[in-house]
């Protein structure tokens, strides 16, 4: 009795065992199969046991394949249908293998397990199989720069989770998709965030029902296609909208006019095209960067003052579109302007630049226009065109701006670092760091860059630096990297080459290679906000040492034909086998609880378990059973990254829970560099991070969760409390006294990036606390005192030194804090219908009057008490708003200065805030809690973990 059972035990536990040896070995067979059809595969494939012998390129969990990452080997061949048995395959990178050709094959609908399907730069063609929408898990299919040809299949929109779609630069025909009750269509993806369907031939309307409001689309790209009829209305319906690209196809009639609810586009294309009526008015969208309307047939009109308030504009083109009268000398004042180019337009009269135009200002290009003069007078010193225009067809005319000047191609090339460099070997290349190697090449294409001055080597510096800060991250044998040849194409991408050194060797191999292959082709890497969305295009490397192995294997499925046999020294094998794997499992557990990193990380990069202060790992059950299993009801913020959770804790303790979605998650070591910076922070008014919790394909974020809500709902009267003079004075100190923690007392000190009055909270005594790191970045070299650094940050609080030099100094946090004392006596927002807060406060006051004489632009309900120590407050505010960081105060002095102005205005500035909030009015529900902020879980503050380290 007792022998048969252990018996029947034996037996099912070596089903079990043969059952996950069988599908390794089909997993195995798949791969060989591959390596059959293909040249040029990894030597090391070889035997029989691809994730035991670790095959270069395939990653493996419990000894089945979950990810294929061969970006750039050289592969030759097509896709063979065997790939479709890979049941467990999660991620599929196939980029830059130009040899691999043929179509993509319809079985590989069968993936049912596919998250990523990257395919840029190769060889396919034919149309895209309809099976694709029967990837129920897919969040990122990249088929750009292949040949594929025939319509966009409209079962893509079964794909509910898919964010990133990216089919641009190939040769696909016919209209876009859209539901229509019996066939699906791209309408239906509302998780999406990219359509880059740019540099194909897609024709037809674009249809009303592409768009609606429950879209969450950051980047439309249509450009150089073949669209005609009219832009929709429901366009302007998606708010999220950040890039559209139009331009380059047959778009006609009038631009709808609820386009400027837009108000989060930065980039907007719409040249090239027949479009008619009126000229758009964008009147509010506030964030513009970059504006080009050339060559449209747009209604006679003349420059609209409106373009004048579009403040972070620096680009302006709008040649050819029947522009007329005098150029308005405002629109040169705008403070970020690098390039007004109106050519071919009618436009009479003096030309005056007026002598407050930013020192960016670099072309100014009025070719074949109606003017008669030029107005010297405003010293403009950049490059000016006028030929075509009367002044210059005076005869003996020598003015240079009267010269067709042919636009000077800037040149850039990342500079060696101090050092010289030796003599290379023919096709090595010497690398900034001179050291003699083969570089990785290719191009960077930016889509959309919010810049036009390509002359301006600091922006590269950046780049350089959040491409050497990805690869460091992911720990990718990268020594250095080299940009150069900065140009725009036809379709105005700015295009960079780019050189990636390796790093110990004087070449990649193919680990290395398809490593850094993925971290550009998978969108990993996140360039500086400024450049806009990517493509990566790499050339063929060619330097590989090793040679290839494309041999027949011969070792097929040991295990399954000695299964078979079933012998006694098999039960004997077995025996030691369930044994190794129980000890296995055993490891793996007791890993997993001291060290929650250990747990989940596709590529294991997470390093040494995270040094936490007072922050707690959470498990997944532990926060689902606490936000009621993340019931709608508990939701009380979202934003892209996901949304955010108010739960209880067993102690009873309240907490505010940020979830991220798929495809908002960061790499596992971003992840853990983040809790250990917002771990390592403990301060009265700085809001503290309770815990974590990553595990199941989850990253969360738990907070202790702050009643009353953030700063900017009190002073816009959402929350219903009520801040006169002294409570704000309580909240300015607290909130300094937070930022200057910050700065001088954490170790390392933080830079916050993004001070506003969404990220201070008040607690129920109205204490401020300063929120949300998602921004923040650890002070490089203090000797420096500065990070060169993408530009992130809010539009109205942001430091223009900063957003010029790309250099974030912790002068940048007080510069924000200025405009945040502005508001804190306004209530007003720091953009508001165009007008600037700084500018408005400073045009209103006169120091010879009582209050400055800022009473009609004050908070109506502050001036109902008197406002002792106001003028004073506004005397830092503004200095803290100087241009130069080096003219403001320093947080500590902030600090002072405020308790200064509390005793005056007779508080103690040491006493605390208040009761509690109960004595306040009533709070209101329902609004968006400030954790919202979409900025956590895009973070992309990537340094060297070592760095964050203490010490
Ligand atoms: C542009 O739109 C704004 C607000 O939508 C409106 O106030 C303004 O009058 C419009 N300007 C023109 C020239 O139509
Ligand atoms: C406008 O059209 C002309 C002629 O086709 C072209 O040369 C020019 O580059 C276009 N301008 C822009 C800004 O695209
Ligand atoms: C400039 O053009 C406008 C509109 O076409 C016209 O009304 C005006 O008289 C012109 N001014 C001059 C100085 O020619
Ligand atoms: C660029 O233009 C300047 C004058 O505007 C000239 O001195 C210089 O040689 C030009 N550079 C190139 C690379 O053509
Ligand atoms: C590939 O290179 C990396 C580092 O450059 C090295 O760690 C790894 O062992 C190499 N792999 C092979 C298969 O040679």
């Amino acid at each position: 009795m007792m022998g048969s059972r252990v018996q029947v035990f034996l037996l099912v536990i070596s089903i079990q065992i043969l059952l996950v040896a069988a599908q390794t070995n089909e997993d195995f067979a798949v791969l060989k199969s591959l390596k059959d059809v293909w040249d040029n595969t990894p030597r090391n494939w070889e035997g029989s046991d691809p994730c035991g012998n670790g095959w270069v390129g395939i990653q493996c969990t419990n000894s089945r394949v979950t990810a294929i990452t061969l970006g750039s080997i050289g592969l030759t061949g097509n896709l063979s249908g065997d790939l479709q048995l890979l049941s467990e395959l999660q991620i599929l990178d196939l980029s830059y293998n130009k040899g691999l050709t043929g179509p993509l094959p319809a079985s590989i609908g069968s993936l049912k397990k596919l998250t990523n399907l990257i395919l840029v730069g190769c060889g396919f063609s034919g149309p895209i199989p309809s099976a694709i929408g029967s990837l129920p898990r897919l969040l990122i299919l990249s088929l750009t720069s292949n040949s594929f040809t025939g319509p966009i299949p409209p079962e893509i929109g079964h794909l509910s989770n898919l964010f990133w779609l990216d089919l641009a630069d190939n040769m696909l025909s016919g209209r876009l998709p859209v539901s229509d009750g019996t066939t699906p269509g791209l309408d239906m993806l509302v998780n999406m965030k990219h359509f880059h369907f740019g540099k194909n031939q897609l024709a037809g309307t674009i249809p009303p029902k592409l768009f609606s409001p429950n879209m969450s689309l950051i980047h439309v790209l249509f450009e150089d296609n073949n669209f005609s009829g009219s832009i929709p209305s429901t366009l302007g319906l998606v708010q999220s909208l950040e890039v559209l690209r139009l331009d380059r196809n047959l778009l006609t009639g009038p631009v709808p006019s609820n386009l400027n609810n837009l108000v989060h586009v930065s980039e907007l294309y719409l040249s090239n095209n027949q479009l008619s009526g009126s000229l758009p008015n964008l009147t509010g969208m506030n964030v513009l960067n970059y504006v080009d309307m050339s060559n449209n047939t747009f209604d006679e009109s003349e420059i609209p003052l409106w373009f004048s308030t579009l403040q972070p504009l620096t680009t302006l083109k709008m040649e050819n579109t029947q522009l007329k009268g005098q150029v308005p000398v405002s629109l040169f004042s705008l403070p970020l302007l690098q390039t007004v180019v109106l050519r071919n337009n009618q436009l009479n009269g003096t030309l005056d630049v007026g002598s407050s135009h930013s020192d960016q200002l670099q072309l100014i290009d009025f070719q074949n226009n109606f003017i008669v003069d030029y107005d010297e007078g405003g010293g403009f010193k950049n490059k000016l065109i006028l030929a075509g225009n009367p002044i210059c067809r005076e005869t003996g005319q020598t003015k240079t701006y009267c010269d067709i000047q042919q636009s000077n191609s800037t040149s850039y090339s990342t500079p060696q670092k101090n050092c010289v460099p030796s003599g290379c070997r023919i096709n090595q290349i010497s690398s900034p760091n001179c050291v003699c190697a083969y570089p990785y090449t290719g191009n960077l294409s930016f889509r959309a860059p919010s810049f036009s001055d390509l002359g301006n080597s600091s922006i590269y510096t950046s780049l350089e630096e959040s491409l050497m800060n990805s690869f460091r991250l992911h720990q990718l044998p990268v020594d250095a990297v080299s940009l150069s040849n900065p140009t725009k194409n036809a379709d105005d991408y700015l295009v960079l080459r780019l050189e990636s050194f390796p790093s110990g060797e004087d070449r990649f191999n193919r680990t290395g290679i398809s490593a850094v292959a993925f971290v550009l082709s998978n969108q990993t890497f996140k360039p500086p906000h400024n450049f806009g969305p990517f493509v990566f295009n790499a050339n063929s490397y060619g330097y590989f040492a090793e040679s290839t192995g494309h041999h027949k294997s011969s070792n097929t499925g040991i295990i399954i034909g000695a299964a078979a046999g079933g012998s006694v020294l098999l039960l004997l094998a077995l025996l030691v086998g369930i044994y190794a794997f129980r000890q296995k499992r055993r490891a793996e557990i007791a890993d997993k609880q001291n060290n929650p990193f250990a747990a989940w990380d596709p590529r294991k990069d997470s390093g040494d378990v995270p040094q936490l202060k007072g922050a707690r790992s959470f498990s997944f059950e532990e926060l689902k059973k606490c936000t009621n299993s993340f019931s709608e009801a508990n939701v009380i913020g979202s934003g892209g990254y996901g949304q955010v959770y108010k739960g209880v804790l067993h102690s009873g303790r309240l907490v505010a829970v940020k979830r991220a979605q798929r495809g908002s998650m960061q790499g596992g070591l971003e992840f853990k560099t983040e809790i250990e910076l917002l771990s390592r922070v403990h301060h009265k008014n700085v809001v503290s991070l309770v815990g974590f919790c990553f595990e199941h394909d989850e990253q969360m974020l738990v907070y202790e969760y702050i009643p009353n809500g953030s700063l900017k709902e009190s002073l816009s009267g959402k929350s219903g409390i009520r801040l006169d003079w002294t409570r704000r004075l309580r909240i300015a100190i607290g909130a300094a006294r937070g930022l200057q923690y910050l700065h001088e007392l954490a170790n390392p000190p933080i830079i916050h990036r993004d001070i506003k009055t969404n990220n201070i909270l008040l607690d129920e005594r109205l204490t401020a606390k300063v929120a949300d790191f998602g921004l923040s970045k650890l002070m490089g070299d203090p000797e420096k005192g500065h990070v060169t650094t993408q530009v992130k940050g809010t539009m109205g609080y942001m430091d223009p030194e900063y957003y010029m030099t790309q250099q974030l100094t912790e002068k940048s946090d007080v510069y924000s804090f200025g405009v945040v004392m502005l508001e804190l006596i306004t209530a007003r927002q720091p953009i508001e219908k165009g007008k600037y807060i700084v500018r408005e406060v400073k045009q209103y006051m006169d120091k010879t009057k009582l209050l400055y004489n800022l009473q009609e632009i004050l908070d109506p309900s502050i001036l109902v008490t008197p406002l002792k120590g106001l003028e004073k407050f506004v005397d830092l505010a503004l200095s803290c708003v100087e241009d130069a960081g080096a003219e403001r105060p320093k947080m500590g002095d902030v600090v002072k200065e405020i308790e200064n102005i509390m005793q005056i205005a007779g508080l103690n500035p040491n006493a605390d805030s208040a009761s509690t909030s109960s004595s306040y009015e009533a709070v209101s529900k329902g609004y968006d809690h400030p954790y919202s902020d979409e900025s956590l879980f895009v973070y992309s503050g990537t340094f060297p973990p070592s760095k964050i380290e203490p010490q």
